[in-house]
């Protein structure tokens, strides 16, 4: 079943998404060769309780941190450990805060040092196809007008979509209905309403689409060993016009 959000709702969670954006620019700007992404995992949890708020994630299925940090070829759900970045890395940010009982959840990936074009694409193309695919997300849509936009866009640029996981409703819980998956055709699935939140997390592989998650349970990589690029935002459907990006500062 997916939970429509009330004004006053879509207002506490704006207040959740609010904490998370501003935290992940503050480790953005923290993110610079030798720091580890332990360090980063500990700022972020002082930045989020700092503004009143709790970490989403940690405990979450027993996930063991605040922050999910994924280099390089790891896809989502990196655990923050005492590797050292370096210049020429790329690494995947993901957030989630909890505000008067309602999430939110964004995630950005930036480069460490300065970036070749090859990443800087990557990237770039990433970003792009989350914002194509929050555009869709409008009253008479259906779900998978989202889906398709971000595939359409991934797929004419040479990169791929990871299919093994997918955006979601979020709300008094970090995943509720519907999934959201970042391919398919489209005209499919739930039509979008009004008061609908939703996690819209397109991840992009330079090579194949194919991933695996490690022995540790969660960090997921590459088959191939490519890159991988990741972004999220939280959004509020609204009764007519573009949605409202609620993890948008
Ligand atoms: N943004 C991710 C998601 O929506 C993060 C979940 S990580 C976990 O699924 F540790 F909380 F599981
Ligand atoms: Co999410």
């Amino acid at each position: 079943m997916i939970i429509l959000k009330t004004p006053d709702e879509i207002e506490v969670m704006a207040q959740a998404s609010r904490v998370v954006a501003e935290t992940l620019q503050v480790l953005q700007k923290a993110v610079r060769p030798g720091i580890t992404t332990d360090e980063l995992d500990c700022l972020a949890e002082q930045e989020i309780r700092s503004r009143g708020a709790r970490p989403a994630f940690k405990g979450y299925r027993n996930y063991p941190k605040t922050l999910c940090a994924s280099v390089n070829e790891q896809v989502v759900h990196g655990i923050p450990s005492k590797r050292v970045l370096k210049d020429g890395d790329i690494i995947g940010l993901d957030l989630g805060a909890i505000v008067g009982g309602f999430y939110g959840d964004s995630a950005i990936t930036v480069a460490v040092g300065p970036m070749t074009g090859r990443n800087a694409r990557l990237i770039q193309v990433t970003e792009e196809a989350m914002y194509l695919g929050i555009k869709q997300a409008v009253v008479g849509h259906r779900l998978s007008d989202i889906s398709y936009a971000i595939q359409q866009h991934v797929e004419s640029l040479g990169y791929s979509v990871v299919t093994e996981f997918v955006g979601h409703g979020i709300g008094r819980q970090l995943h509720e209905e519907p999934q959201v998956p970042n391919y398919g055709k489209p005209g499919q699935g739930p039509r979008l309403q009004a008061g609908m939140v939703l996690a819209i997390e397109p991840m992009v592989n330079m090579g194949g689409s194919a991933v695996k998650v490690l022995e540790d349970r969660w960090t997921a990589v590459t088959v191939d060993g490519s890159l991988s690029a990741h972004f999220e935002h939280t959004i509020a459907i609204k009764p007519s016009g573009p949605p409202n990006i609620l993890s948008q500062l």
